[in-house]
């Protein structure tokens, strides 16, 4: 099939048969929240988010004003008399080029923002359509109103907004690392280990259930539901990405519309970095296209030989109260997560989850690529060894356990590089990759009321509630 007739047969295909949305909501008991009622607390909040990143850019460009005034007026205090003739070497000068450069990449990427964040705002039709092809109701044994999805790695919920991953900075950051060509080497270290654990210890199987839960802009799952190899040794493969946070879900979901659609953006996923350790100033405003070409190809790949749409769903939700639920009981082949396990409030929790998930056979598997950089909400830290044991002690057997040799940039390979490196100062990680089965298949069949008392135990522990 010719590009031109694929891509119009693949328009032909509803964008929302591709990676539809499905939120799972905690509900105290007692209260019945409805639908709609869910439906808006969501929109406000993207209307928010989206609304706010519109307005830090006056406050953005307010500071460089500022900066400039000041290096003009230093400078005609300092530098008058010794008589500088080249304007291009001040601060000053430079500064108001510079200011010109951040306000079109920042309106540039306020429209990325506004694209991936309010896409469902688009039409008549989108606007008034739901915005969840289904809403599950988690019941809870809470009284009072438990947070809608988690505390997605901080400490209160109401800074998910502000310090957690509910910003459009973090819709910035990963898209940049998940969805263009010039982050393809952070990903292959990562997504891409994963993916050859997945490739080595599963082909050949019929169906291949993958969960991947902390999927952020979705790539890891989203190249698993297209694994070629996988495909080509007549596997069946169906992912379910899950995140906590609805800004990274409704962004996935609006990458994966402009995939199907074969689509591309521009964005500049540097222009808001911290105005420390810069090396070269053209550097913060350096282009970015997404999603990359290997990405698009992927999808025409796979549509030619399966006349479908890669199988790959989104839920929204906290991972501990979403899938400590009974039904979701041995449910998939591979628990597959990148740069997740760092997020528990509480270790043993994730632990025994994935113990729930995982069916009950030995060649069902869990690939992990990371850092143990516990987040804010950690209450448990444990190092890498300290964890093996406690792995080991709930009934996983190792079957590759190590750290990765050389460290790597989580957005952009100039984040941390020997050369043409951004930064004075690196940021890099070496990460725990393991894969694992069980050994021993005991999970407890109450197992959501006693995730729910652990919960309760962290609360006791961080004085938000007393025994
Ligand atoms: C560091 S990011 C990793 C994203 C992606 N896996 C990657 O490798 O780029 C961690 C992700 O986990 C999500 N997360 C944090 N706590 C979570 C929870 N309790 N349940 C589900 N997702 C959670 C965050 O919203 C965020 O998208």
């Amino acid at each position: 099939m010719t590009k031109g007739l694929l891509h119009l047969s693949l328009l032909l295909v509803s964008a929302y048969s591709f990676s539809p949305l499905v939120a799972s909501v905690a509900k105290p008991k007692n209260n019945d929240a409805p639908q709609q009622h869910i439906e808006q607390i969501v929109r406000e909040k993207l209307e928010r988010i989206a609304l706010g990143y519109d307005n830090s850019i006056d406050s953005t460009t307010k500071t460089i004003d500022m900066e400039i005034e000041l290096s003009e007026k230093t400078e005609r205090c300092l530098l008058q008399s010794t008589g500088v003739n080249e304007r291009w070497m001040l601060l000053s000068e430079k500064t108001r080029i510079k200011r010109e450069s951040v306000r079109d990449c920042l309106a540039a990427n306020n429209m990325v923002v506004q694209r991936l964040l309010m896409g469902w705002e688009t039409t008549d039709q989108t606007k008034n359509s739901p915005l969840f092809q289904r809403i599950d109701f988690i019941p809870t044994n809470k009284d009072e109103d438990c947070s809608l999805m988690g505390n997605g790695g901080v400490t209160d919920v109401q800074m998910k907004e502000t310090e957690g991953y509910d910003t459009a900075q973090q819709v910035i950051t990963h898209t940049a690392r998940d969805w263009t060509s010039a982050s393809s080497s952070c990903r292959d270290a990562t997504n891409g280990w994963i993916i050859n654990a997945i490739v080595r210890h599963c082909t050949g199987m019929d169906e291949l259930r993958v969960l991947v839960p902390g999927s952020g802009l979705c790539r890891l799952a989203y190249d698993i539901s297209t694994c070629e190899h996988l495909g080509n040794s007549g596997t069946d493969v169906i992912v379910e990405a899950n995140d906590s946070s609805v800004t990274m879900a409704f962004a996935a979901k609006s990458v994966l519309e402009l995939v199907h659609e074969q689509a591309v953006a521009k964005i500049f996923p540097f222009v808001s970095d911290p105005q420390r350790n810069e090396i070269y100033s053209a550097k913060r405003f350096e282009m970015q296209v997404f999603p990359d070409e290997n990405a698009l190809a992927a999808y025409r790949n796979f549509y030619s030989i399966k006349k479908a749409c890669p199988d790959l769903t989104y839920t929204v939700g906290d991972f501990s109260s979403t899938y400590s639920h009974e039904s979701k009981r041995g449910i998939y082949n591979v628990v597959a997560t990148s740069f997740f396990i760092d997020t528990a409030t509480n270790i043993y929790e994730y632990i025994f989850i994935m113990k729930h998930l995982l069916q009950n056979d030995k060649s069902s598997i869990w690939v992990n690529c990371g850092p143990v950089q516990w987040h804010p909400c950690a209450m448990l830290r444990p190092t890498v060894d300290e964890l093996k044991d406690i792995l080991q002690a709930c009934g996983f057997q190792l079957i590759t356990w190590e750290i990765a040799d050389e460290a790597v940039a989580y957005r952009h390979p100039d984040d941390f590089a020997p050369s043409n490196a951004r930064y004075t100062r690196e940021e890099g990680y070496r990460p725990l990759r393991f894969v694992a089965c069980l050994n021993d298949f005991d999970t407890a069949d109450d197992l959501q009321e006693r995730i729910e008392y652990v919960d309760y135990l962290n609360e006791i522990a961080n004085g938000k509630v007393k025994e």
